[in-house]
């Protein structure tokens, strides 16, 4: 391929229909339920190439793609994608108005056939923030995917695990206010309900790609007992073979919630 080209920035046609799931969590409790994934290093990955970040987010893209399909594949419940987050605003504002784009298209382009697939699709952040347009996509998706039962994709934007549990807060302190709930009930059920995702079970595996070993206002609050995996692939590199790494890494993992090793071996 040209690399000169504008190869990068067309999107690969990709068949409509995924395969069907080959495992689920169900029926194999070495496999993460709900994944979280940080997906970093686009700009990088454009940089070594001597391309424009823009080509990197467009591969990001077409990586993000692949990696919902495979997820789904593999039989993985839930899957949640830091797309965007509240401190992304302090990017150049091309850069911002570049992502938006490709956020808005690729809403356009995709949920169609996520749809056919059975996924749900939900949007987790401060969506106030975005143009109309643009929550009103993210509504119409919902909607249109309200019913399915297979892969529960949330897509993180304007995202923020601070804001996340300030909202939460606020909340719960409103409905003390109005009498539904008093000081003694809060705890973390009541104020896990009133956070985002809060009908999904916590990230069993958290995975971060780009090299850096940082959770950048990701899900502060759903991470408490996450399994963290790092990797120095960039997300536009990141596989379905990167990915089934990360699976292996969660296979190796003794998962103690603040027991013995021996308790939970029976040894
Ligand atoms: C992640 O890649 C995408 C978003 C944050 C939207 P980056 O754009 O952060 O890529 P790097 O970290 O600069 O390489
Ligand atoms: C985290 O990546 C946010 C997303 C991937 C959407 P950043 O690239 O923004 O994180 P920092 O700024 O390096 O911590
Ligand atoms: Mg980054």
């Amino acid at each position: 391929m040209d690399d000169k080209s504008d190869a990068h920035l067309r999107v690969k046609p990709v068949p409509s229909s995924f395969d069907q799931p080959t495992a689920s969590s169900a029926d194999e409790p070495d496999l993460p339920r709900h994944v979280a994934i940080i997906m970093d290093g686009n700009g990088r990955w454009a940089k070594q190439r001597g391309r424009p970040r823009p080509v990197g987010h467009q591969a990001g893209f077409t990586a993000t793609r692949d990696i919902v399909e495979a997820s789904a594949r593999r039989g993985i419940e839930a899957l949640t994608l830091f797309a965007f987050s509240s401190e992304n605003w302090r990017r150049p504002e091309t850069e911002v108005g570049l992502l938006m784009d490709l956020f808005m298209r690729g809403l356009n382009s995709e949920v169609g056939k996520l749809s056919d697939n059975n996924v749900r699709i939900s949007f987790i952040g401060e969506r106030a923030a975005f143009k109309s347009n643009l929550q009103e996509e993210m509504l119409r998706a919902e909607q249109l995917t309200a019913d399915n039962t297979g892969l529960r994709l949330a897509v993180a934007v304007n995202y923020g695990g601070r804001w996340d549990i300030v909202n939460a807060a606020r909340t719960l302190a409103v409905d003390v206010q109005e009498g539904r709930l008093s000081v003694d009930q809060i705890d973390a059920d009541t104020f896990g309900a009133r956070i985002s995702l809060a009908n999904v079970p916590d990230p069993d595996l958290f995975i971060r790609t780009g090299g850096e070993k940082r959770i950048s206002n990701y899900l502060m609050w759903h991470l408490a007992y996450t399994e963290l995996y790092f990797t120095d692939v960039f997300w536009p590199d990141f596989s379905d073979e990167e990915l089934g790494r990360a699976l292996e890494f969660f296979k190796g993992r003794q998962r103690r919630f603040g027991r013995t090793g021996e308790q939970i071996s029976g040894a």
